[in-house]
């Protein structure tokens, strides 16, 4: 009966939470690599999540790319902005993506959303350290990064490693060195392997995995049976006070292998 699916659903949410090391998992029913419509009650579990973390007055929402965080941005509610003036920026600078999930895009629809504000971050990715440090005193740039140092929240996704290095069109010497290194996942740039290891970091102007620990709220949303390896590679490095947000497509594969 429900109640029965209801509690099946906790305890394997609370395996998975064990399993990964982290505080909070919620797992959507289906497989979004399947069926698109699962992004989208992910993404409403991300608004619902929000609104019950998040404190009222002012909150700085630092959030990444991708097609699960466009879905996220168009799930988030009038009613997360009610009470709190939300103000939206890209965790870290650029990403190489399609401008359509580019992080500053996502930003302004969340902004959009919400009833909120927002912040671009105009930066190039795998940019050197002679190139970016000049770029770290322009005041535009400052301001944001004064933004995400004073995030109360994190808002991101997971990515297969291979998927996301070709997708953001990485040159062909970095692909060589992820398959060899047997990169599974990517998350804020980094790369790791299954054994959660850091095989290869893109370098790219803001948060960075470790300034994590310090964020009040980091919540995750990724699914999929495709993204199963790489979550799990992912969460070796995660805060434990994440909240992953997923899907049984992902749950499977992580605590069956499957
Ligand atoms: O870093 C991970 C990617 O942003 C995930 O992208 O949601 O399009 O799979 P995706």
């Amino acid at each position: 009966n429900f109640m029965n699916q209801l509690v099946g659903i906790h305890d394997v949410e609370n395996q998975l939470a064990h399993v990964l090391g982290v505080d909070h998992v919620m797992i959507v029913s289906g497989n979004c690599d399947t069926q698109p419509k699962i992004l989208d009650e992910m993404g409403a579990l991300v608004n619902q999540t929000l609104n019950a973390l998040l404190p009222d007055g002012r909150n700085v929402v630092a959030v990444m790319g991708g097609n699960t965080m466009g879905h996220v941005a168009t799930a988030l509610s009038r009613r997360l902005g009610q009470n709190r003036q939300l103000m939206f920026v890209p965790a870290r600078g650029g990403i190489g993506e399609r401008v359509d999930i580019q992080a500053n895009t996502i930003c302004a629809e969340m902004a959009r959303s919400t009833g909120g504000e927002h912040r671009a971050f105009y930066l190039p990715d795998n940019v050197s350290a002679d190139v970016y440090e000049p770029l770290l005193k322009e005041p535009s740039v400052r301001r944001v990064l004064d933004l995400i140092g004073h995030a109360t929240a994190v808002v991101h996704s997971v990515g297969d490693a291979l998927v996301m290095a070709k997708r953001r069109e990485m040159d062909a010497a970095t692909i060589q060195l992820l398959q060899k290194d047997q990169a599974v996942g990517e998350a804020f740039g980094y790369f790791f392997n299954e054994a959660g290891q850091v095989v290869y970091k893109v370098p790219r102007i803001g948060l960075q995995v470790s300034d994590l620990q310090k964020i009040p709220y980091v919540v995750c949303i990724a699914g999929g049976a495709s993204k199963g390896k790489a979550i799990k590679a992912y969460m070796h490095s995660a805060p434990e006070h994440t909240w992953l947000i997923t899907d049984e497509g992902a749950a499977k594969v992580i605590l069956n292998g499957a």
